[in-house]
């Protein structure tokens, strides 16, 4: 069951219960029925056949101990991200899964007027989960769906900011939970392909001048840039910077290490698979940071 099943099956008194056990999320592990009830405004044959159907598609969990009490599932907080950001006219249709990341599923989405939207589900932590899926408890749950809401709400944040600016990055259109939406960067291949660029030099200045703009006029650091966070329109040659949520502040103590890593990494890509003759340094000097020889060769590619 995906988030595209789950909705077609859904009745308005399902969304209903939902949305009143998500209204509990932080002060409630389990909702007690007679609050959904209260809440939800349905008779209670109603109420219990929601519940049973909505357990059945693996939407919540229930929990009978002294109480009879219901919580959400990860599913369910999926669905309800995108039947809101459909009832706010964002969305139309949820299409195709185009990308899934270590740390987020990515799907085509449909706008008004047939713009293609990429929506984006952050999941964190959802490696160290896996193996422990079917022992979930609800406080590992509840963390996992607020930090992936944080995680959300830092990239939609970091996006705001640099898109105006003029940065190469995809346009922010909506965050709804967990979930951003920005406009999809059509016929965009991701870099680590190695995709046939028609002028890698204008695809690697759009990358270093978005950089540029992050530190400079935004002050902000990606932190986790490689070609796995860059994708590029071959034809075109226009490289776009993904996958935001990690920045850190110019102020941050490791802002300069993190700042000098990002760029090595894009200068190396493009110095092997294309041949681009540019100096590290010259980039930093650019930026205003030079001189500074602390290298930071650590970090593992950040690549699935
Ligand atoms: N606006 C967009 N337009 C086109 N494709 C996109 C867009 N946003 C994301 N994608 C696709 O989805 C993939 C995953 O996106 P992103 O890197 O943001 O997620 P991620 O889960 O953080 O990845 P990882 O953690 O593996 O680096 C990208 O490689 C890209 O193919
Ligand atoms: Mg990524």
């Amino acid at each position: 069951m995906n988030v595209k099943e789950a909705l077609t099956q859904l009745h308005p008194d399902d969304f209903k219960v939902l949305y009143a056990i998500e209204k509990r999320l932080k002060t409630h592990e389990f909702v007690p029925i007679e609050l959904i009830e209260r809440d939800t405004k349905l008779p209670l044959h109603r109420l219990e056949r929601s519940l049973y159907h909505l357990n059945k598609l693996k939407l919540i969990r229930r929990m009978s101990t002294s109480v009879l009490g219901y919580r959400l599932t990860i599913l369910a907080y999926d669905v309800l991200a995108v039947h809101s950001l459909m009832r706010r006219g964002i969305l139309v249709a949820l299409g195709e899964k185009i990308g899934v990341g270590k740390e987020s599923d990515v799907y085509l989405g449909i706008g008004p007027g047939g713009v293609k939207l990429a929506v984006k589900f952050h999941r964190v932590g959802r490696q160290s989960f896996r193996h422990i899926v079917r022992h979930r408890t609800y406080k590992e749950e509840e963390n996992w769906l607020l930090q992936s809401r944080l995680s959300a709400a830092r990239e939609f944040t970091a996006l705001k900011e640099l898109f105006p600016r003029g940065a190469k990055v995809p346009e922010p259109v909506a965050k709804s939970r967990h979930v951003v939406v920005t406009k999809l960067i059509e016929g965009a291949v991701e870099l680590y392909r190695k995709p046939d660029i028609k002028d890698p030099v204008k695809a690697l200045i759009d990358v270093l001048e978005t950089v540029e703009i992050a530190y400079k006029e935004v002050g902000i650091v990606h932190g986790d840039l490689s070609e796995y966070n860059i994708i590029v329109i071959p034809e075109t040659s226009e490289a776009y910077v993904i996958d935001w949520p990690q920045y850190v502040e110019k102020e941050h103590p490791s802002a300069l290490q993190l700042l000098r890593r990002d760029i090595e990494y894009v200068v190396r890509f493009f110095k092997k698979v294309y041949g681009v003759p540019i100096e590290i340094e010259e980039v930093l000097t650019r930026l205003g940071v030079s001189g500074s020889s602390d290298r930071c060769d650590t970090r593992e590619s950040s690549g699935h």
